[in-house]
């Protein structure tokens, strides 16, 4: 199929305001998006946005512990305020439901709803609570995320990810959640994006705890994994009306040439990005090729673990943004070759919504039983100003409507996709990034904390009333 999605982008004028020119966002009519029943929400997580990290009994987390390094955070920004949700979630939940949007995903942070003994924190579980009713309340879709990379900083003590203990230790908190929430939690997924938990906090170092080793990326995404298939059956039997799941990364890679050496290369970039992940939980084996990639990495791997980790699954959540161009690094593995010419985000990220269909398409030839899909994360930083109260974000109007065009082609070509959450509802903490790069459908000054709506939020609410009044 051709990529005409830059076409798009170029029909798009700076200044368009409300109403004057055509609509930049709202789908055609035959796309699948009309479905009433296609969940469109907004995600966040709890260290991005929270704050209040030394409140009503909230321990630290390896993310305070490590924004508060130099060097590690761009600005030295750290989550200790972010976006203040923690004091401000009653107009945060008014904001999202007058947005119009259908579903919430948010995470809990672990180290606010249980103390070091593994007792449960009354205070931090009461907030989650409250929010969650309010949604409800709402009518909202409620999508949890058990662990959206706020560990507890004892447990990052006695080895965090690298030491068994604490995928059990996640399976009791798993179990405490579900007791106490059940009934306001339409879906829960256990872990958000594993491999970036394994390989950036493990294995280069770039996101909490910041160890570097490739054979620890190979042990701590083994407990990772281990940690979500202990919690699934807790949580089919806790909260059995629930849908069960996972949310994965996925990265797109391309090759640089024809050769077979940089075929070679894109096929490794996505066994390590993507296999690595999937093949565990739909196909009970880790890919083989990952330890030509990482030679003698194979992880310490228990009887019964992979039965574990590949018990079927309510829903997977895929996150999306970018491809990598790679070629051959001329011995195991691949090396970035950015392509020059092409569209980017503030992050540097080429725009490429072919990808999201391409490998959507090629997941459903690969696991024949690939579960329901909701894309759980999606959208892209710009450097957002508020001018005259307004925020005209054009390149993340065309980003959303293009990536949501590649989702009903990839439905139309059979995919079971069934929503997708915008990354993000607001502006936030973006990890080493701090609070430079905006991802927010609505902004965040964050001298006042004054929330104002973007153009593509406004786009987005545009589109669900029609929907609304059509079905
Ligand atoms: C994903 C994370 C999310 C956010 C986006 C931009 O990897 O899950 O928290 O930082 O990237």
């Amino acid at each position: 199929m051709a990529n005409d999605a830059s076409a798009v982008f170029d029909t798009l004028s700076p200044a368009v305001s409300k109403g004057s020119l055509a609509d930049p966002f709202t789908p055609p009519a035959d796309s699948s998006l009309w479905r009433k029943n296609f969940l469109l929400g907004a995600a966040t997580a709890s260290y991005q946005i929270e704050g209040a990290v030394n409140e009503d009994g909230r321990l630290p987390s390896i993310w305070d512990t490590f924004s508060a390094i130099p060097g590690k955070v761009l600005a030295g920004d750290t989550g200790a305020v972010a976006c203040d949700h923690y004091h401000r979630w009653e107009a945060d939940v008014e904001m999202l439901a007058s947005l119009g949007l259908e579903g919430y995903r948010l995470s809990i942070a672990w180290p606010r709803v249980m103390d070091a003994a593994g007792a449960p924190n009354r205070k931090g579980i009461d907030f989650y609570k409250r929010l969650l009713n309010r949604l409800k309340e709402k009518g909202i879709t409620t999508f949890v995320t058990l662990y959206h990379w706020d560990l507890p900083q004892h447990l990052e003590d006695r080895g965090g990810w690298l030491n068994r203990d604490t995928a059990y230790r996640f399976a009791d908190y798993a179990d405490l959640m579900s007791c106490e929430l059940a009934g306001t939690v339409d879906a829960w997924a256990t872990l958000n994006e594993p491999w970036c938990s394994a390989y950036l906090g493990y294995g280069n170092g770039h996101h909490a705890p910041g160890l570097a080793n490739d054979r620890f990326a190979t042990q701590a995404m083994h407990h990772l994994l281990l940690a979500h298939g202990l919690a699934v059956p807790v949580l089919r039997a806790n909260d059995p009306a629930s849908q069960k799941g996972i949310v994965a990364n996925i990265g797109r890679g391309t090759a640089n040439s024809d050769s077979a050496a940089d075929q070679r290369a894109a096929h490794l970039f996505e066994v390590q990005h993507n296999a690595w992940i999937l093949d565990p939980l739909l196909k009970g084996s880790y890919p083989q090729d990952l330890f030509e990639l990482w030679p003698g990495t194979e992880p310490l791997v228990l009887d019964g673990d992979m039965e574990t980790i590949s018990a079927p699954l309510d829903f997977l959540g895929i996150n999306y943004y970018f491809r990598t161009n790679v070629a051959s690094d001329g011995a195991h593995g691949f090396r970035d070759v950015p392509l020059e010419g092409v569209e980017r985000t503030q992050m540097g990220w080429e725009v490429y919504p072919d990808g999201l269909r391409d490998l959507l398409t090629g997941f459903k030839k690969t696991y024949h039983n690939l579960p329901p899909i909701y894309i759980t994360e999606n959208g892209m930083a710009s450097d957002d100003e508020v001018t005259d109260g307004r925020v005209d974000d054009t390149q993340r109007i065309s980003f959303l409507k293009r990536h949501l065009a590649a989702v009903d082609q990839a439905i139309k070509a059979g995919v079971d996709i069934r929503g997708y959450f915008l990354w993000s509802l607001m502006d936030n903490f973006e990890w080493a990034f701090g609070y430079e790069r905006r991802f927010g459908v609505v902004h965040v000054d964050y001298s006042t904390q004054k929330r104002t709506i973007k153009r593509s939020a406004e786009l987005v609410e545009k589109f669900l009333q029609e929907r609304k009044a059509k079905a």
